[in-house]
């Protein structure tokens, strides 16, 4: 099985182990996976890629996608060519998992700027 994380460490380097005949492929448009990958099993990779403006994978590459945690980088005018990427590396018949909270509402004056610079003028 072939996977892509655009995640947490901890649970990339957990299953990589845990299933060591399957491969993971971490993604970040930063390095963050650095400490990681020092020490990283065999299955896994890591790279950077912009997943706005296109992962660097072929078409139908993944058996399973991991999206963790990007509400805050991606606005809302991104978020359909974040998906369309997402779905595009993605085996047919396989697997997404998107895991994302809510930002709040009717929040005091600051947080609510910060929310609204998220949803629409987030660079990416
Ligand atoms: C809140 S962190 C979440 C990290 C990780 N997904 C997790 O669940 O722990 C957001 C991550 O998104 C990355 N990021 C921001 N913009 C991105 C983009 N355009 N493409 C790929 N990664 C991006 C940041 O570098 C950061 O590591």
């Amino acid at each position: 099985m072939a996977c892509c994380y655009v995640a947490e460490f901890e649970s990339f380097q957990e299953l990589a182990k845990e299933f060591p005949n399957s491969t993971f492929t971490g993604s970040d448009i930063t390095n963050v996976f650095a400490d990681f990958m020092a020490n990283a099993p065999p299955n896994c990779t890591f790279l950077e890629a912009d997943t706005a403006k296109g992962l660097p994978f072929d078409d139908n590459t993944f058996d399973f996608v991991f999206e963790r945690a990007n509400m805050t980088c991606f606005s809302n005018a991104v978020w359909p060519a974040v998906l369309r990427e997402l779905i595009r590396v993605t085996k047919p018949g396989g697997y997404i998992e998107l895991v994302e909270g809510c930002l709040p509402k009717n929040a005091g004056p600051a947080l609510t700027q910060h929310v609204d610079w998220c949803t629409y003028h987030s660079p990416c």
